[in-house]
């Protein structure tokens, strides 16, 4: 089987997109899975940037390291090169559906619509509030990684 390849997406790829990344690394690496992940944002605020402090001390809280992560935006390529695009609220999928190109391979979804009871809600953006959204955050994104890591097993069984 090829190497299943999944990359999230936000509007600024410092705050939720890096976190659903470090989720979905923990636990595909718990089940052994090796994949090829990667985050982005749609905008081109931050690229270059390292996650917001904030996004860095509740990976840290969890046991994960970002700190070297950094900034990068959507680009059409992204399409033909990962099987999964991810976004995180209705606004991302409305960017992403705008720079998708014709025949690209992705199947893109919304993350929580993969959690069965949760389908339809929004991973909201912790950005202007305080740090107790990021944690809300980190436990959106880590409930839709194991959501998505099912959704890859079932691929592979
Ligand atoms: P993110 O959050 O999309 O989760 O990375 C944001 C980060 C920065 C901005 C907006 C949202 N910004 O406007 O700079």
């Amino acid at each position: 089987m090829t190497t299943p390849s999944v990359l999230f997406v936000c509007l600024g790829n410092i705050c939720r997109s890096p976190l659903a990344e470090a989720a979905f690394r923990r636990v595909a690496e718990e089940a052994g899975l090796d994949a090829e992940i990667d985050s982005a944002g749609t905008a081109d605020y931050h690229v270059g940037a390292a996650p917001d402090r904030r996004s860095i001390e509740e990976a840290a809280r969890q046991g994960v390291d970002i700190r070297h992560y950094r900034g990068r935006q959507l680009v059409e390529a992204d399409f033909h090169r990962f099987d999964f695009i991810i976004g995180m609220d209705r606004s991302n999928m409305a960017n992403i559906a705008r720079c998708e190109p014709p025949g690209g391979k992705a199947r893109v979804a919304m993350l929580l619509d993969l959690v069965a009871g949760q389908e339809g809600r929004e991973v909201g953006d912790p950005y202007y509030g305080g740090p107790e959204g990021f944690r809300r955050t980190w436990m959106e994104v880590e409930a839709g990684a194991k959501a998505l890591l099912a959704l890859f097993n079932e691929d592979r069984d």
